[in-house]
């Protein structure tokens, strides 16, 4: 893992970082000077919401703006930090913090110790000062120009307040993909969130990033409301254009309280409970249950299962598909009410019975022999050094928890549109006919294994499963 690690940095940076070194405290041990993103002419979120205040409280609730509180993000990230003792330098805030990774902020930085642009996350002028991607595209390979104008969609936009350029490289796809394609080297992709989409469907129809996710409606393709995008002090009057939503929602939702309104809990948990029937709409949209029937399999019955996304843009769970868990929880019952097949309920720990189960490790609980579950492996090999002190190839393959583990990450997420049917044998010779199946699909952002290898435990308790949907069906 170690050795692995230590390549995290051939990968790119974004242009404004200074000389970078495996371990950079705040412009110490390096001799690099400290920089101040201030300085360097990026402005706090709040300043733009003076004039901009429905982008700014959109914004602030959105999980761009949650990207470094984010108690996962950091304890991830120190953790991928320790493990490679301190050579995966600030690979992690590279995204979550451009500014802050910038500004010489070390791999093992805390929230607080952050910079005050840098405890900003993917704020509004990591986007709006980009100017361009550099190749290969991802992993925050952005330029940037921060003394800059503020680039967006409008060609006559006014510069009364500010200076402002229209961009395509704003409005384009890989805006979003410098940030939503992640990989390691030597080609260990992370998160391909860009590159699905690129094969897509909706990349040929000409559908951008920016339609489904900056619209009225989370993951759909609707018209925007024609609105002002400048409210100023002297009342006047801007003009009516289409306004883009910048709420961003995605499965992830605030697993702390005073978020994101620190000093007030009341309305952090209001703005929660809002965004979370986002959540559900946007993961509604996207796979159903197209069919769901008994059929005869030789001698016995079984029940297929038929999952259809119904989008045409990338793959469902996308991006952080190690720990999107997408799973058939699926129950056959006789005509007694006796419980024929179960699968996809959850071990005593709250996990799944996979192999990573707690309670199927230790045998206290069966392996689900039969579950179906979208959610990525993260394949190891564990190799060392043979005799002659030669790198060995031989190894034993195994899971990893952890993406950053890994040295090959298989995802079994459907393909955009792609329906898959699964079969599920029903080999209790004493069930009694007719048979009911209910099936249910169902969705968790995080799994709590991977919280409990975190030590944050704590945050167990705030996982939500989603139901996406349900149905129901009786043999002959
Ligand atoms: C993750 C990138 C990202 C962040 C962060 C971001 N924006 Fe935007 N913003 C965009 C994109 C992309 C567009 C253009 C949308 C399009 O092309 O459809 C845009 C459009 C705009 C516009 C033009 C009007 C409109 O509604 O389309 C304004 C004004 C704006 N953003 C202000 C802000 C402010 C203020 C913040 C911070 C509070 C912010 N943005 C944060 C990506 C971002
Ligand atoms: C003092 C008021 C004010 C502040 C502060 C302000 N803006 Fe603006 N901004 C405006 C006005 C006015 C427009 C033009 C509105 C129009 O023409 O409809 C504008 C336009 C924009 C556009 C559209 C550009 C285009 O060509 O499409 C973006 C993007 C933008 N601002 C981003 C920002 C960001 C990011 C910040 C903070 C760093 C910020 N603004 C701070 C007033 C302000
Ligand atoms: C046709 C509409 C559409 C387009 C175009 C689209 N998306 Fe999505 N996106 C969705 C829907 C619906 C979901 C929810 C289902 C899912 O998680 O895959 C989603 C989910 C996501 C998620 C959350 C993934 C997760 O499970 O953690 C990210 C990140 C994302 N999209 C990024 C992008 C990026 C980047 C692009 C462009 C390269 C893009 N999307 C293009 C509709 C779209
Ligand atoms: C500077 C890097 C960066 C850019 C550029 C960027 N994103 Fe993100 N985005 C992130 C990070 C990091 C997160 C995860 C934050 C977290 O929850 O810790 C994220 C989260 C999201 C989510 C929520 C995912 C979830 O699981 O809830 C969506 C949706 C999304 N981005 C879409 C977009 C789109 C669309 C664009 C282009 C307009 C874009 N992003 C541009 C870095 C970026
Ligand atoms: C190239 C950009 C990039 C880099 C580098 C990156 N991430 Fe992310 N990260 C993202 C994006 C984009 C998302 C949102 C993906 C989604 O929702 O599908 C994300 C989401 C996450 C999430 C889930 C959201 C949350 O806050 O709980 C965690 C945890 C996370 N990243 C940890 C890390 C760690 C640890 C590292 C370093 C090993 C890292 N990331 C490096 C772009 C990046």
């Amino acid at each position: 893992v170690t050795a692995l690690l230590l390549l995290f940095l051939a990968c790119g940076q974004p242009s404004t970082e200074p000389a970078d070194t495996a371990d950079h405290a705040r412009g110490t041990d390096t001799g690099a000077t400290a920089l101040d993103g201030q300085a360097m002419g990026y402005d706090r979120a709040a300043a733009c919401g003076e004039c901009h205040p429905q982008h700014y409280d959109e914004w602030r609730r959105s999980m761009h703006a949650y990207s470094t509180r984010s108690p996962v993000f950091e304890a991830m990230a120190a953790k991928a930090y320790r493990d490679s003792a301190g050579e995966v330098g600030s690979f992690c805030s590279r995204c979550h913090s451009i500014i802050g990774d910038a500004e010489g902020d070390p791999g093992d930085v805390t929230y607080e110790e952050r910079s005050a642009l840098g405890q900003e996350g993917v704020t509004c002028d990591i986007c709006h000062k980009a100017t361009d991607h550099d190749l290969p595209l991802g992993n925050a390979n952005l330029q940037q120009d921060p003394m800059g104008p503020a680039l967006g969609p409008f060609d006559d936009a006014s510069g009364r307040d500010h200076t402002v350029a229209a961009s395509d490289f704003t409005a384009s796809p890989e805006l979003c993909g410098s940030c939503h394609d992640v990989f390691m080297y030597p080609g260990l992709a992370i998160e391909q969130a860009y590159s699905e989409y690129i094969d897509s469907p909706a990349a040929a129809a000409g559908t951008r990033c920016q339609d489904c996710h900056m619209g009225p409606t989370p993951g759909v393709f609707d018209p925007r409301p024609e609105e002002p995008i400048a409210v100023t002090d002297d009342g006047y009057d801007w003009p009516a254009r289409p306004r883009s939503s910048h709420r961003f929602i995605g499965p992830d939702y605030a697993l702390v309280d005073d978020w994101p309104f620190p000093d007030d809990l009341d309305a952090s948990a209001a703005a929660q409970a809002d965004n979370l029937e986002l959540v559900e709409q946007l993961l509604q949209t996207a796979v159903r249950i197209a069919d769901l029937r008994f059929v005869q399999d030789g001698g016995s019955m079984a029940v297929e299962v038929a999952v259809e996304s119904l989008i045409d843009s990338h793959r469902v769970p996308t991006g952080f598909t190690s720990e999107r868990q997408l799973w058939i929880d699926i129950e056959v019952v006789d005509v007694n009410g006796r419980t024929v097949l179960r699968s996809g309920e959850l071990d005593a720990w709250g996990d799944l019975r996979d192999p990573h189960s707690q309670a199927v490790q230790d045998g206290s609980q069966a392996l689900d022999a039969q579950l179906v579950n979208y959610q990525s492996d993260n394949w190891t090999v564990v190799r060392g050094y043979d005799n002659n002190g030669q790198f060995s190839t031989e190894g034993v393959e195994g899971l990893a928890t952890f993406p950053f583990e890994a040295q090959e990450i298989v995802r079994h997420s459907l393909e955009p549109l792609e329906r898959r049917t699964h079969r599920f044998a029903l080999d209790d010779a004493s069930a009694v006919p007719p048979l009911t199946v209910t099936v249910a699909l169902r969705y968790r952002n995080l799994p709590p294994y991977v919280l409990r290898a975190l030590q944050a435990d704590d945050l167990v308790d705030r996982l939500i499963i989603f139901t996406l949907d349900e149905a129901s069906a009786s043999s002959p």
